[in-house]
């Protein structure tokens, strides 16, 4: 049992956003499949937090709604009133929780979303074995940018942090930043928040000044450089969202090969935090796996392939394709070019081949659907093959209907099936069919105009061309009619 869990967890997220220029509230642009404020509520729940609190304000509704949907991160949600400022932020924050709360609060952000539960776990830990009032998490960069400054006495203890916009010229040449990542002791913060006044350049309330109040009561505090500066990097504007975008999936990438998968190209691979993938498994270049996709051991998913919250088997092949909630077989094999919409589902060794677009359509174990097809609403029974351009046609302007195949059958190429309609196990649809009615067990249906050959026709009609000589040439060398 970790006897360092944070108390709680404060995740600011009531600043505007404005750089996103969007009409979505920046924590809730997604990197990774999810929200960057999903990001920090994940990070919160491992890091095994006793409470969540996300403070929120811009777009209170919309970022409201989507705390509450995460059921998985449960949260509670405060909300900031018109005065600013991050010390504003966490005392709304804190009044959400127990009055007697002890322990350790951590205090993160709802825009930075590569902080790990492990990090949040490490600066528990350091900020209680140190006895500390605050414990900083800094950063040491090579530009500094407007971030707060941390300030260190003569001994290397944090003395307090200045702003940008309060800084002095010296104070402005410090490199070690502040990552606004923080863990409080919970009497320590509520004793000073009270204190804190807006006087500075930018009229807010600054969490910084807990600093100095709380070496002023004659409590430590600790500064924790982290070297993986990623994990403390926010998002400002899209060119941000993008580039911790990339960082996260190479974290993702990384971890999965790590794990034992085969990632070719992770640079074009793009896999989402909630896909699972078996150890064994192959991902090939340019290739997307959104949402709850799984693959399963041995599959071979790419190149080009995008999949949404689909399920890959065992062994099975997927190239050049895209498939939304969809299942794919142990050892089938999907495309190139093929479209698995919603209810796809290809039994094991079954097969979904080029320029083939399947959609609530169960296709059962071995049944071949290999090239040219449309198939909605149908299921398609074990072993069974459609030929080549066979259209289920499911739709007739009002209503959909079913077509079912039975195991063993066997379909012509270029065929219309006519839904509602049910072809039994082992019967064949002569090639080129519209088929209206039903068809028996051994049967074939043939549905089409009956061929007529008019002997003569190119020398009468054709005459002169290479097409009547070629025919002329022909017959010269056919066998007499035998006597
Ligand atoms: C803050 C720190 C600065 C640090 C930087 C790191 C203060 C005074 N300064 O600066 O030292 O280097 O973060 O990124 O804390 N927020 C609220 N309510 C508010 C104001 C902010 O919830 O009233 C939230 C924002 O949504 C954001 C976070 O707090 O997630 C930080 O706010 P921001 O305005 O970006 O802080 P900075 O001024 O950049
Ligand atoms: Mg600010």
């Amino acid at each position: 049992m970790n006897d360092h869990r944070p108390a709680a967890v404060i995740i600011l997220a009531a600043g505007e956003g404005t750089r996103m220029k969007s009409k979505t509230p920046k924590v809730l642009h997604p990197i990774g499949g999810l929200p960057l404020l999903g990001h920090a509520m994940r990070a919160a729940k491992g890091a095994d937090a006793r409470e969540t609190v996300v403070v929120i304000r811009h777009a209170r509704e919309q970022v409201a709604a989507y705390i509450t949907s995460v059921t998985d991160c449960p949260a509670q949600i405060a909300d900031q009133d018109d005065i600013k400022g991050t010390a504003r932020a966490v005392e709304c924050g804190l009044d959400a929780l127990p009055a007697d709360l002890t322990g350790t609060v951590v205090v993160t952000m709802g825009d930075v979303p590569l902080l790990t539960a492990e990090t949040i776990g490490q600066l528990t830990v350091r900020h209680e074995e140190a006895g500390a009032a605050v414990t900083v998490i800094t950063s040491i960069l090579p530009d500094a940018k407007q971030y707060g400054r941390v300030v260190r006495g003569d001994d290397g203890e944090v003395e307090r942090i200045v702003e940008f916009k309060d800084a002095s010229e010296a104070e402005r040449e410090i490199r070690e930043i502040n990552s606004g990542i923080y863990a409080f002791d919970a009497e320590a913060l509520r004793a000073a928040l009270p204190r804190i006044t807006p006087h500075n350049a930018q009229g807010e309330k600054y969490l910084t000044d807990v600093i100095e109040l709380a070496r002023e009561d004659g409590r430590p505090v600790v500064g924790w450089p982290l070297t993986d500066l990623w994990q403390t990097e926010g998002v400002n504007d899209r060119s941000q969202l993008a580039q911790l975008g990339r960082i996260l999936n190479e974290r993702t990438c990384h971890a999965h090969m790590v794990a034992g998968v085969t990632i070719v190209d992770p640079s074009s691979t793009w896999i989402d935090v909630d896909v699972t993938i078996a150890p064994d498994a192959t991902i090939l270049p340019n290739t997307q796996l959104i949402g709850a996709t799984e693959i399963a051991e041995d599959a071979v998913v790419g190149p080009e392939v995008t999949l949404v919250d689909t399920e890959v088997g065992a062994g099975a092949t997927v190239r050049r394709a895209e498939a939304h909630l969809a299942v794919i077989g142990a050892g089938a094999s999907v495309g190139p070019y093929s479209y698995l919409r919603p209810g796809t589902e290809l039994g094991a060794r079954g097969k979904i081949g080029g320029f083939v677009e399947t959609k609530n359509a169960v296709i059962r174990a071995g049944a071949k659907v290999p090239h040219l097809t449309y198939c909605g609403d149908a299921v398609i029974g074990e072993g069974a093959n459609i030929g080549a351009g066979t259209i289920f046609a499911n739709y007739d302007g009002v209503a959909k209907a079913k077509t079912t195949v039975g195991k063993h059958s066997f379909v012509g190429s270029n065929s219309v099936l006519v839904a509602p309609v049910a072809i039994a196990d082992g019967a064949y649809v002569g090639a080129g069919t519209a088929l209206t009615e039903d068809v028996g067990p051994g049967q074939i249906a043939v549905a089409r105009a009956k061929q007529r050959n008019v002997s003569g026709w190119v020398a009468r009609r054709r005459a002169g061309t290479a097409t009547a000589q070629a025919a002329a040439d022909a017959e010269a060398e056919l066998p007499p009619p035998s006597a």
